[in-house]
Order: C-alpha cells, then sequence, then structure tokens
C-alpha cells in the first residue's frame, strides 16, 4: 500500500515536470492556517456524530426527513453515514476535506491520473473541429477535478450535473462560475440531445449507483455522446485490480456504501459495451485506490 501511494504522487510529479498539466493551484499556494483549522474542527465534529451513527439502527436513512420531493429513493440515504447525505450545505462544505481524510491526501492526485488522458481528448477535438468541445462531468460533486480541467484548459464548453444542489453550489465556487454551466439532473435522464456531447467523465459516482441505474447511466452517457466520443470512468479499484482487495471487503459495511460491493465486482467492459463503448486498450491506469479506464462510444 505505501508503495503504491509513494507511486501516485511520483507520477502526478512526473506528469507536471513534462509539462503534461499545471502545478495545481492548492500546492502552489501556501494554506490558509485559519480556515484550515476551523475545517478542522468541523471534520472533527462530523466524526464523531458519523461513529455515533454507524453504531445505530436506521442511521443510514434519516435524510429523508428533508429531502425534497421527486429524488430516486437509493440516492436519499446517509451515504458514508455522513450528516444529511448528499443534501444540505454542511455536507457539501466538509466533503473535500473527509475525502482527502479517507484518502491520507492522496484524493485529489488519484482524480488527476486522468487529467491528461481529459486534456489530450480535448486538445483532439479541439484540433480536428477547430471549436470548443462540449466536455461534462457527471456526478461532479465539488467539482475537483473539473477545476483541475479547466485551469489547464479554459476553452472547453464545460458542464457540471449532479443531482445535490448543495454541492454544486461547492462546485459553483471552486471551479468559477464563468467558466462552467452548472446542471441539477440525474445521470439516468441526462437533459443533453442525442450525439452532442463530446467528452464525459465521471469520478466515485458509479459506486454510489444499484446495479439497474448503473446500467440506465451508461445508455444514457452512450446516446448524448457523439459517435467516436469519449467516456473517461474514474471509480474505485475493483475486486483483482491490486493486492489491496482486503480493504474493499471491510470498507462498504463500515462507512455505509450500499452498492460499493457489487460495483468492485461489475464488469466495467461489459457494462459500457452494452452502449456500444470499447476500452482503450493501453490508456488505464491504477491510481493507488482508483482506477482510470477510458472508452471510446462506436462511430455508428
Ligand atoms: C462520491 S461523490 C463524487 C463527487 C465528485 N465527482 C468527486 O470527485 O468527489 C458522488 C456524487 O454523485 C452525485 N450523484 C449520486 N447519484 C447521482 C445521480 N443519479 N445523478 C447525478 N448525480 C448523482 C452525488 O450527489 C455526489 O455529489
Amino acid at each position: 500500500m505505501r508503495r503504491a501511494f509513494f507511486r501516485l504522487f511520483a507520477e502526478e510529479a512526473a506528469d507536471i515536470a513534462a509539462g503534461r498539466y499545471r502545478v495545481p493551484a492548492d500546492l502552489r499556494t501556501p494554506p490558509d492556517l485559519r480556515a484550515l483549522l476551523a475545517q478542522a474542527r468541523r471534520y472533527y465534529e462530523e466524526a464523531g456524530t458519523i461513529s455515533r451513527r454507524a453504531h445505530r439502527r436506521g442511521g443510514a436513512v434519516e435524510t429523508r426527513k428533508i429531502a425534497p420531493a421527486g429524488l430516486p429513493s437509493y440516492y436519499v440515504q446517509n451515504f458514508h453515514f455522513q450528516s444529511d447525505g448528499w443534501l444540505s450545505d454542511p455536507s457539501a462544505e466538509i466533503y473535500d476535506t473527509q475525502v482527502e481524510s479517507l484518502f491520507t491526501g492522496a484524493a485529489d492526485t488519484m482524480r488527476r491520473r486522468g487529467l491528461p488522458l481529459l486534456l489530450d481528448e480535448i486538445d483532439r477535438v479541439a484540433g480536428e473541429e477547430g471549436r470548443a468541445p462540449v466536455l461534462v462531468d457527471i456526478g461532479c460533486g465539488t467539482g475537483r477535478l473539473l477545476a483541475d480541467c479547466l485551469v489547464n484548459r479554459p476553452h472547453v464548453d464545460a458542464f457540471g450535473l449532479d443531482l445535490s444542489t448543495a454541492y454544486l453550489r461547492v462546485a459553483r465556487n471552486h471551479v468559477g462560475r464563468d467558466r462552467a454551466a452548472f446542471i441539477q439532473a440525474p445521470a439516468e435522464q441526462l437533459p443533453f440531445a442525442d450525439h452532442s456531447v463530446d467528452i464525459l467523465f465521471s469520478v466515485y459516482l458509479f459506486h454510489e449507483l444499484p446495479a439497474k441505474v448503473r446500467e440506465r447511466v451508461a445508455a444514457e452517457f452512450s446516446r448524448v455522446l457523439k459517435p467516436g466520443g469519449y467516456y473517461l470512468h474514474i471509480d474505485s479499484v475493483q475486486y483483482g485490480d491490486t493486492a489491496m482487495d482486503i480493504m474493499l471487503e471491510g470498507f462498504p459495511r463500515a462507512v455505509h456504501e450500499p452498492y460499493y460491493d457489487a460495483y468492485c465486482r461489475q464488469d466495467l467492459d461489459a457494462l459500457f459495451a452494452s452502449g456500444g463503448f470499447a476500452r482503450v486498450e493501453g490508456d488505464e491506469r491504477i491510481a493507488f485506490l482508483t482506477k482510470v479506464t477510458p472508452y471510446r462510444r462506436c462511430e455508428a
């Protein structure tokens, strides 16, 4: 594990040294210590609440009391036992700290192992077609990878899509409201016309979805992507990908990830093949506990 962790940062350093992307903003500028301490306090308060909820019956579903109408029932849960699930400002404001803590500071770097692939694809479409590519981050959450992408390639017709208005608010601030449009909609019913998108990506979305919904989302990706379009799938490693399978076994029970175990057993190539996608051989990569898998939609 330790080797995989350090390899991740060595790979990012090599990509930056080779000029494949800019040094990320939060590595360039010193942190605001006061803000950091305030965030740490919120994090520890919430960690106590999560721990109590994890040991209580019904701790996973109390979000139902605050959920607005119209959201899918699988979505309305306290995922990770976090307060309010995806549905409140405090949840959205603490999320990045929680994820970085869970992955001991590796989360953004794991996401960015997909960044050179996205930038290459943006350059390819822009170069071949002489226009700004349409790029959509599905289940963008707080928009971490979308922001890194647009810092490096601002001339993109970019969208962040998520079901949570609270997370979209944080994403809008982090990414910049002028850089992308943000849309509240379900991944399984995308508000884009057939064959209208050049590039799609999702980060840590599919493991949060029931199996049937994963199939519907894959079908939507196929519908909205142009023939020959590109989809970059970034999510947890799966069984057999690393020597760390034992971690995948305990994780879903400990942190209330109801669909994670089934996701870790999902044949991704088969899931996306049904929508006419083929994996881009040779570009896949394992980034510590994350797997980056690129797909291209068939031309027909
Ligand atoms: C684990 S978070 C990942 C967020 C972000 N992509 C990241 O890199 O951290 C999952 C996100 O997917 C969103 N989400 C879950 N189910 C969704 C659905 N059916 N349609 C759209 N967004 C969904 C959640 O609101 C949440 O923001």
